[in-house]
């Protein structure tokens, strides 16, 4: 028989403190305890035309949804007994340190995404000693992004354009204002076939039409920063009007080639990175060139949809290339522990696109700080779980890539 008595007052009051709702900034952004909780207020807060053109991808959007099934897919092996009581996650990626293993991928439009755009991205990440990446189609100067990141690794990504001498003049700039690395884009030689942006009608400067009118009733705050702060000025581009698949086409070069790559090496005083490898012979023959570096990437799925999985693709590319090549890894990653995966099966360096913009959309700076809190916390804990306290540690005996989808042969 269990013991029965009467309860005391102040008993029953201790289960009844009530928590003061908390409201503002700092408390939405504190209640996203994942990345896909940033992209839910991102959700909310953003005009549907520009949250659809950061979360969408091309055609089907079976890219990126099966590069995301990948990581979900990961298997963890731990050790026992192995206490990692402290972890360090620093690491060396293209001759410096990183605070993290990962960085802040190059997008293009950001201030269009929420207004302090890449000024955010490159604070955050200065303040997290890891490097950020400003996009050819970016929406702050090459000099701007240096100064919101005087002390931090700034890194540029080049489209090679239709007009040379604007690409080139880019790539001066970016030595000048002392960019160490360039990310030399290769899976862009027109635009992917973005359908989300073709049905909002989305257009770069935005347009007002009724359907844009009555999205913006409910996100007020996104029109008042965008109406009262700096017009948009693009790294590089003089020309607007259209969607971005549009301005894409009328920018980019389809004839790009390796000729493009020697010249650009000449040019270009630091590391040089082929930005959107696909294919193991591709690799092999970047990486006997003489490149620095190589991203396996499909460009967040935004290019060529049902194109390989990057993520998948690793293993492989590691295999031939031997583990001292640098080989990096983007597309689908909203957890640390698919950086964790990706750095155990060989990857020396991740980049995230949308989980830094999905932090961008729901509370500015404070917002991309949280993202990188939310992975570094992701990755470290992840690291301790399986027994490994340094980045160095990771093999991929500690991962296995279970699989939904089986190739044919
Ligand atoms: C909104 C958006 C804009 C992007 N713009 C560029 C760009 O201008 N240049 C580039 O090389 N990659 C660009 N990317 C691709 C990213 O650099 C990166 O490869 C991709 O976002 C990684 O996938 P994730 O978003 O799943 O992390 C863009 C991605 C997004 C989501």
């Amino acid at each position: 028989m269990v013991q029965r008595q009467f309860p005391k007052p102040a008993e029953v009051l201790e289960f009844m403190k009530v928590k003061p709702p908390q409201f503002g900034r700092d408390a939405r952004l504190k209640k996203a305890l994942t990345i896909s909780d940033l992209r839910a207020i991102a959700k909310r807060r953003t005009p549907a035309a520009a949250f659809d053109y950061t979360d969408g991808a091309a055609d089907q959007e079976l890219s990126i949804a099966r590069a995301r099934e990948a990581f979900e897919d990961i298997e963890f092996h731990p050790d026992i007994l192995r206490p990692a009581e402290h972890v360090d996650t620093t690491t060396e990626i293209l001759g410096g340190t990183s605070a993290l293993p990962f960085g802040i991928a190059p997008t293009g439009f950001t201030r269009l995404m929420q207004t302090e755009g890449e000024t955010a991205g490159a604070g955050a990440a200065g303040a997290a000693g890891i490097p950020f990446t400003l996009s050819t189609l970016g929406t702050t100067s090459i000099e701007d992004v240096k100064k919101a990141n005087p002390n931090g690794r700034n890194w540029f990504q080049l489209y090679v354009l239709r007009d040379r001498e604007v690409s080139y003049g880019l790539v001066k700039r970016a030595a000048e204002a002392g960019f160490d690395t360039l990310h030399f884009t290769v899976d862009t030689p027109i635009a992917g076939n973005r359908m989300r942006d073709s049905r909002n009608g989305f257009s770069i400067p935005p347009q007002l039409t009724l359907g844009t009118i009555a999205n913006a009733i409910p996100r007020p705050w996104w029109w008042i920063d965008f109406l009262t702060t700096p017009k948009l000025e693009f790294a590089s581009l003089t020309s607007t009007g259209g969607t971005v698949g549009d301005l894409i086409g009328q920018a980019m070069d389809p004839t790009i080639s390796y000729e493009d790559l020697a010249t650009i090496r000449e040019m270009w005083p630091g590391k040089i990175v082929i930005k959107g490898v696909q294919n193991v012979p591709d690799a092999v023959k970047l990486i006997g060139m003489g490149v620095d570096g190589l991203v396996l990437s499909n460009h967040g799925g935004r290019q060529l949809d049902r194109a390989p999985i990057p993520f998948r693709l690793l293993p492989q590319v590691v295999k031939e290339v031997g583990a001292d090549a640098t080989v990096m890894i983007d597309t689908g990653i909203m957890n640390g522990q698919d950086i964790v995966a990706s750095i155990a099966l060989g990857a020396k360096f991740t980049l995230i696109g949308r989980a830094y913009l999905y932090g961008l959309m729901a509370g500015g700076r404070a917002g991309v700080d949280r993202t990188i809190q939310i992975l570094s916390s992701e990755v470290r804990r992840t690291m301790a779980l399986l027994g490994v306290s340094s980045i160095e540690e990771l093999e991929p005996r500690h991962v296995t890539q279970l699989t939904r989808l089986v190739p044919v042969r």
